[in-house]
């Protein structure tokens, strides 16, 4: 990963008990122990910078006034119930900040990672990573008791693969279908470093995280306490 600028390259994975790359459905894969603990931490490092702002970390409010438990920063597009625009105007105004490009070529690796023909045996798929380009990242944060009801990313106007990394403590990731938000669904368990990436006939499922579980986060991934989840997306907007 010599290309990737500041982003460090490391070798050593994390241990991980689950024994590789599964397919949960059709586009929908999940790698456990993918990011290096030397990665997360520079992840967690950069989190910390996205949030001095220019826009804080803000749990988004839904039309009917219910807030969500969750909070979240987002790069290159801000995301808000339920559209992108470029200035936070459900916050403070100010301007999202830019999509790092660090992260489109993670993004691409990881597309890579979970599409690879020994995975997915779908053509389309396989040769989706070289032009990935996402362009929004939601980077959420869940603190004890936050949790998110099961949803359908549907705000971009393209069907590209979502790409989710999670860092911090564990969660119960519920990957469904992509007709109700009830059965039937997938419970995936989420440890610190994971990848899961749901494009094709999945990637407009819905999911949601019913549980995290307090204090699980391993002391390597430099996040003591709480959740990280990255999704990364393509809009579809100019
Ligand atoms: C999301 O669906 O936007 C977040 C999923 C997660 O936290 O893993
Ligand atoms: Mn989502």
């Amino acid at each position: 990963m010599s290309d990737d600028g500041l982003f460090p390259v490391e070798l050593v994975q994390p241990e991980t008990d689950d024994a590789g790359p599964r397919l949960v459905a059709p586009g929908a894969v999940h790698v456990p122990g993918w990011l290096t603990f030397e990665q997360q931490r520079w992840i967690v490092a950069r989190f910390a910078e996205w949030t001095q702002g220019p826009v804080p970390l803000r749990a988004a409010t839904l039309p009917g006034g219910h807030q969500m438990s969750v909070k979240t920063v987002c790069l290159g597009w801000h995301w808000q119930p339920y559209r992108y625009t470029r200035e936070a105007t459900d916050v403070n105004g100010r301007p999202v900040l830019d999509f790092p490009d660090w992260m489109v070529r993670l993004g691409r690796k990881a597309v890579a990672a979970a599409y690879a023909p020994a995975i997915v045996e779908d053509a389309s798929l396989n040769s989706l990573a070289e032009d990935y380009t996402p362009d929004a990242a939601l980077v959420n944060f869940y603190d004890d008791g936050a949790a998110m009801g099961m949803h359908q990313d549907k705000d971009e106007r393209s069907g590209a693969p979502v790409v989710s990394l999670s860092i911090g403590d564990s969660c119960v990731f519920r990957f469904g279908n992509t007709k109700t938000r009830t059965k039937p669904y997938t419970d995936v368990p989420l440890q610190s470093g994971d990848l899961f990436v749901f494009g094709g006939s999945s990637r407009f499922a819905y999911h949601g995280i019913p549980k995290v579980h307090p204090r699980t986060a391993p002391s390597e991934c430099g996040l003591t306490h709480g959740r990280i989840n990255i999704t990364m997306r393509v809009t579809g907007l100019s």
